[in-house]
C-alpha cells in the first residue's frame, strides 16, 4: 500500500465527481463525445476574452528582461497595485498593493490562508451544500471542518450559525455566488453575519476570519450588484482568481486581498507571503501575473451564462423539477424526485447525461448540474431529462 491511509479514504469520501468524469470518459469513448451531456465539472466553456490575447501576445512579443525570474513571494507590486485599485472601486475600500497577495488559483489561496491562520485543532465553519475540496483543505491544515446546513433557500441561517460558533472557531468560510447552489448571499445576510462574529469574537475574546471565497462574483445574473463583504466585518479576507470571470482555470492564477480593517494586518501579509513560499508555490505564475495586471476590470461576457441559465431553468421547471434560480455562478441544484439522489443520478447517466449526486456536496436528496456547457449539450440533454421526470412521476 503505497499511499497514506488519510489520502486514501479521502479519494474514496471525494469519488463522486471523479467517479462521473471516469463514467464520462467511457461513455464518450463509446458513444463519442456530442452523445454525451457531460454537467459534471465547473470548467468554463468560454474562451477568455480578446483583450487576453492582446495582453499576452504583447508580453511574448515584448519581452522585458527578468521577465520569468522569481518575485517577491506576494507577486509584483505593479500587479498588486492593479488589483487593489480594482477593488477599491468595487468595494468602496482603500486597498493598496500591500493588502495583495498573488497566488496559484483560489484554490493555492484558500490553502495559503488556512495555513497562516490554522493551529492544529482550529475549527472551520463551511457551509452544507459545500464545495468537497474545503474539507480537504481544511484537513491539510490540521483544522477541524464544522459543517452548518444552509436554509431551505440554501441562504445563511444565522441561528444555527450562532449556536455553532464556539472559541475554537478561527474561520467561517463562505461562497458567493455558491458552488453548488448559485445563490447569492444578500447584503443583510453579510452584515448580520458580521455584526454575529463581532459580539462573538468580544464574548470568546478571539479573532474570527470571515473568509470569502469568490471566484464567480462577477458571474451575477438579473442586474445584480455583488455584496462585498469588507464594509460588513473587519476581519474579512478576499480569496479568489480569474479562473471563470477570465476563463482562465488551467492558468492557475489568483489573489488574496485581506480587509484593509484587518487587526494585525501586516502580521497577516507577511504569515500569507510565508505560507504562499514554504507551501512550494513559492509565488504565482509570473507570465499570468503581468498579464492580468492589464486585465482588471475585463470579464468574459457573462450574459451567455445567464442565457444558458434562463434556458435551462425555464425547460426543466416546466418538466417539474424543483429549485431555487441561480443568481450567480454557472451551477443548478435541483432537487431529486426520489430521495436517492445517486440513484437518480444514476438514471440520467443511463441517459447519457452527466450530473453529481448532491451527496457529493453533503446535501444528499439534490443533483448539480454544471451548466457551463455549449447550448447544444443543454438542448440534447432535455429529452433525457423528460424522460425521467416522466420515470419518477414529475410529469
Ligand atoms: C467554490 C470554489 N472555490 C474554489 C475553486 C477553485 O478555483 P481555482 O481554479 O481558482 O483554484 C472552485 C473551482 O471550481 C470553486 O468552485
Amino acid at each position: 500500500m503505497p499511499i497514506a491511509q488519510r489520502v486514501r479514504q479521502h479519494m474514496q469520501a471525494a469519488s463522486w465527481i471523479r467517479g462521473m468524469f471516469e463514467e464520462g470518459i467511457q461513455l464518450k469513448q463509446q458513444y463519442g463525445a456530442d452523445n454525451v451531456a457531460d454537467f459534471s465539472l465547473g470548467n468554463p466553456v468560454l474562451e477568455p476574452p480578446p483583450q487576453f490575447y492582446e495582453a499576452l501576445h504583447q508580453l511574448v512579443t515584448h519581452p522585458q528582461p527578468g521577465m520569468h525570474r522569481y518575485m517577491p513571494n506576494a507577486g509584483y507590486p505593479e500587479t498588486r497595485a492593479a488589483i487593489a485599485a480594482q477593488l477599491a472601486r468595487e468595494t468602496g475600500t482603500p486597498c493598496t498593493a500591500n493588502h495583495i497577495v498573488m497566488v496559484v488559483g483560489a484554490a493555492g489561496g484558500l490553502n495559503v490562508v488556512l495555513k497562516t491562520l490554522l493551529d492544529p485543532g482550529d475549527e472551520v465553519m463551511i457551509f452544507s451544500p459545500y464545495f468537497v475540496e474545503y474539507h480537504f483543505y481544511v484537513e491539510n491544515h490540521q483544522g477541524v471542518a464544522k459543517v452548518v446546513p444552509t436554509d431551505a433557500q440554501f441562504n445563511l441561517d444565522l441561528a444555527t450559525i450562532a449556536q455553532a460558533l464556539s472559541p475554537r472557531t478561527k474561520m467561517v468560510l463562505i461562497n458567493s455566488p455558491n458552488n453548488p447552489s448559485g445563490v447569492v448571499y444578500p447584503a443583510t445576510t453579510i452584515q448580520a453575519l458580521g455584526e454575529l462574529l463581532r459580539q462573538k469574537q468580544a464574548e470568546f475574546g478571539t479573532q474570527i476570519y470571515l473568509v470569502s471565497d469568490e471566484p464567480y462574483k462577477k458571474l451575477l445574473y438579473d442586474g445584480l450588484t455583488y455584496p462585498e463583504v469588507y464594509p460588513y466585518y473587519a476581519n474579512s479576507i478576499v480569496v479568489t482568481s480569474h479562473a471563470k470571470d477570465l476563463a482562465l482555470p488551467g492558468e492557475r492564477i489568483g489573489y488574496i486581498a485581506t480587509n484593509p480593517a484587518c487587526t494585525d494586518m501586516d502580521e497577516l501579509q507577511d504569515g500569507l507571503s510565508f505560507a504562499n513560499r514554504t507551501l512550494g508555490f513559492v509565488n504565482a505564475p509570473a507570465l499570468m501575473q503581468h498579464v492580468v495586471s492589464q486585465l482588471q476590470g475585463v470579464t468574459i461576457d457573462m450574459r451567455q451564462y445567464e442565457r444558458k441559465r434562463d434556458l435551462l431553468c425555464t425547460t426543466l421547471a416546466a418538466m417539474g423539477y424543483q429549485f431555487v434560480k441561480p443568481q450567480g455562478g454557472f451551477y443548478l441544484f435541483p432537487r431529486t424526485p426520489i430521495p436517492d439522489d445517486v440513484g437518480f443520478v444514476k438514471s440520467l447517466l443511463q441517459r447519457r447525461i452527466l450530473t453529481v449526486p448532491g451527496s457529493g456536496f453533503g446535501t444528499p436528496g439534490y443533483f448539480r448540474i454544471a451548466y457551463c456547457v455549449e447550448d447544444r449539450t443543454i438542448e440534447r440533454a432535455f429529452d433525457g431529462f423528460r424522460e425521467v421526470a416522466r420515470e419518477y412521476g414529475l410529469l
